[in-house]
């Protein structure tokens, strides 16, 4: 999925990697193909990793891969253009070219298949399909037991319609296309109704569909289903910010988090760093432990019988005045 990232300059360790092809794969997405300049191999990656890349305009963007992981010598990157979005995917689009450099990262991956699990249900809305994507190529190569289903606007907004429909893929994918029209949109409980022994979900897409799918596996043995997201789609109405204050019980600091900043981006901005990756409430790097107060978990991490004592403060916040956490 194409991501809204930190703005923080990008850390060492940068692979410089030529654009070797760039084209228009759908309605406002774009496919970049990236490769070593000496056409030397590139760090592996599994299905759902990301990198992440300084962009033309100095922001930095995380990207999941799109290509099979078996694939040494390119990453390939699907980019949409976010029309409300910083400019982070306008300037790749308008200002990345073929031939041209970027700056990646290594992959990293807070999105992994788990292979403990039997079977596996994919579910991209969107651009979204992205990390999906190499997931469905890691698990045609082990020959595992899994099925998709892909939910876009239309067949003009659908990125890699036509691999998805190959003859190789034939029964494994579901496409629905809701026109734009959310009375039109696909009902996913005959899927997710009952949980079945072995299998695991995962999403990526809006967080209207996350957060549907959240709902509607609130029933399903924690650590079955799994979201990745990036933090670029806007949250439901009903999450209004409020401002609030952190206690950090190890140090008896307190910190203002103000509406429309993170408890984690309040910490960074007092010098305060937590370890952070996803910063969109997946990964689980930043959990930490709730003392004290009354949180509204925003996160697709924590179960319900951990949200008394944890919460994940990159996306969560207070319902009571002040939180104590475990910092
Ligand atoms: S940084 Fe990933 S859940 Fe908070």
């Amino acid at each position: 999925m194409s991501s809204n990232s930190s703005d923080a300059p990008p850390q060492g360790g940068m692979l410089p990697l030529r654009v070797i092809a760039k084209t228009c794969i759908a309605t406002d997405v774009f496919l970049f193909e990236l490769a070593h300049r000496d056409g030397t191999p590139l760090p592996a990656f599994s299905g759902g990793a990301h990198v992440t890349v300084l962009t033309p305009n100095g922001l930095t963007r995380r990207y999941s891969l799109c290509n099979d992981p078996a694939q040494s010598d390119r990453y390939l990157l699907a980019v949409k253009r976010e029309h409300q979005g910083q400019g982070g995917s306008a300037s790749m689009i308008d200002q990345v070219q073929s031939g041209d450099e970027l700056l990646s990262t290594a992959p990293r991956n807070d999105f992994a298949l788990d292979h403990d699990a039997s079977s596996h249900l994919l579910i991209a809305g969107g651009i979204g399909i992205t990390p999906i994507l190499s997931m469905v190529r890691e698990l045609q190569a082990r020959g595992a037991d899994f099925q998709m289903i892909y939910l876009t606007r239309s067949a003009a907004f659908t990125a890699f319609r036509a691999q998805l429909q190959s003859p190789e893929l034939a029964g494994r994918v579901l496409l629905h296309h809701d026109e734009g029209d959310l009375s039109r949109a696909m009902d996913l409980s005959p899927w997710l109704a009952q949980p079945r022994e072995g299998l695991h979900v995962y999403c990526c897409g809006p967080r209207g569909l996350m957060h549907s799918v959240h709902e509607q596996t609130r029933h399903w043995p924690h650590g079955s289903v799994h979201f990745e997201d990036f933090g670029t789609s806007a949250p439901p109405e009903a999450l209004q910010d409020r401002p609030f204050t952190v206690k950090l019980a190890r140090s008896g600091v307190t910190v203002a988090v103000p509406a429309g900043i993170s408890i984690l981006e309040a910490l960074r901005r007092e010098g305060i760093a937590v370890p952070s990756s996803c910063e969109s409430g997946t990964c689980g790097t930043c959990r930490t432990g709730l003392l004290a107060g009354a949180a509204e978990h925003r996160d697709y991490v924590l179960g319900e019988d951990e949200q008394e004592s944890e919460i994940m403060i990159c996306v969560s916040r207070a319902v009571s005045p002040q939180l104590e956490l475990d910092l």
